[in-house]
């Protein structure tokens, strides 16, 4: 599998599992099956709710020897309720005590948002704005945690190129990984293009669509893009799946890409990805199906009388 190899030669596979809307009861196995047909990278985070049996995943994988605790690449990520720069060790070391690690590959700040209640406000008084909790400040405690060796490396999730700018230069520590949503939907060139030039790597969450987050986050008529109909030329050419050609196109920008699935079939299937060649032609017509279509598009954190709008969320 290949590398995204950072400044001190760490190297994190290009393609991981995700395991957002992986539930409790379905997880344990997918982080096992994942792991036996060669994954080495899994992407969590606490506000997941999967992370304590993803612990119970890997320390089974460990103890029976499939694999050495070095080989493997394990991101999480802070939740928005421990913004304050004394918070984000404290809930690292949940999240380090729930996955039953003693340390993370990557950590990143899961949001640009702040509130206090421990999973999502529901009353507008309970955001925080980045004004009383700016991200710098945030970014400061991620850095202790750094230098604590909690995580080798840290990041970003879900900031715009605007956030990146002004994170980099309230900060002598660059972060090392934006992941974001990423997919021929949505391909955010100029993000690419900006990540590029400043050796931050990007990771593309809801590759495949998301098609099981609609209901989560009520939203109806979303396109659906494993349906595609250039999408499913492109996979009956190569003689490979839908997902396959959305996976490898997300490892052929250069961007490292994790697919969610609890089915043993689809994990080997989305693992296999690596392997299908997309020609200069299949990559064409996929960069020509930019729609700027979010499916995760923030709206929920938009509530009349707090902090956040979709404009100073994404600075679009
Ligand atoms: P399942 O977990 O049952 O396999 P994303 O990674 O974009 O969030 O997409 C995850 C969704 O895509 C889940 O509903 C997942 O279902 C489904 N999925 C994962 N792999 C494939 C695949 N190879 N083909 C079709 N659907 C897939």
């Amino acid at each position: 599998m290949k590398n995204l190899i950072f400044s001190n030669n760490d190297k994190m596979p290009v393609l991981g599992l995700g395991t957002w809307k992986s539930k409790p009861g379905e997880v344990f196995d997918a982080i096992l099956e994942a792991i036996k047909v060669g994954y080495r990278h899994i992407d969590c985070a606490h506000i997941y709710g999967n992370e304590s049996e993803i612990g119970e995943a890997l320390s089974l994988a460990f103890s029976s020897g499939i694999v050495d605790r070095k080989d493997l690449w394990i991101t999480s990520k802070l939740w928005c309720n421990a913004h304050k720069k004394e918070a984000v060790i404290p809930a690292l070391n949940k999240t380090l005590s729930n996955l039953k690690l003693d340390y993370l590959d990557l950590y990143l700040i899961h949001w640009p948002v702040a509130f206090s209640p421990d999973i999502y406000p529901t009353q507008a008084e309970e955001y925080i704005s980045l004004d009383d909790i700016p991200l710098s400040e945030t970014w400061e405690g991620m850095g202790e945690a750094q230098n604590q060796q909690l995580c080798r490396h840290i990041g970003v999730s879900n900031f715009s190129v605007l956030k990146l700018k002004n994170l980099i230069s309230e900060s002598s520590i660059k972060p090392e990984v934006n992941q974001i949503e990423l997919h021929p939907y949505l391909q955010q060139n100029k993000m690419l293009d900006y990540c590029k030039k400043q050796n931050i790597f990007l990771t593309a969450y809801s590759p495949l669509g998301s098609s099981d987050a609609a209901k989560m986050l009520s939203k109806s008529n979303n396109p659906t893009l494993l349906e595609h109909p250039d999408i499913m030329t492109i996979a009956n050419e190569n003689n490979c799946s839908p997902a396959q050609v959305l996976i490898k196109w997300a490892i052929e920008r250069g961007t490292s890409v994790i697919p969610k699935s609890v089915n043993p079939d689809r994990i080997k299937q989305n693992f296999d990805a690596a392997k299908v060649a997309l020609s200069t032609e299949n990559m064409d017509l996929i960069n020509r199906l930019d729609l700027n279509f979010r499916f995760v598009d923030g709206t929920f954190w938009v509530m009349k009388g707090a902090p956040y709008t979709l404009e100073n969320l994404w600075n679009e």
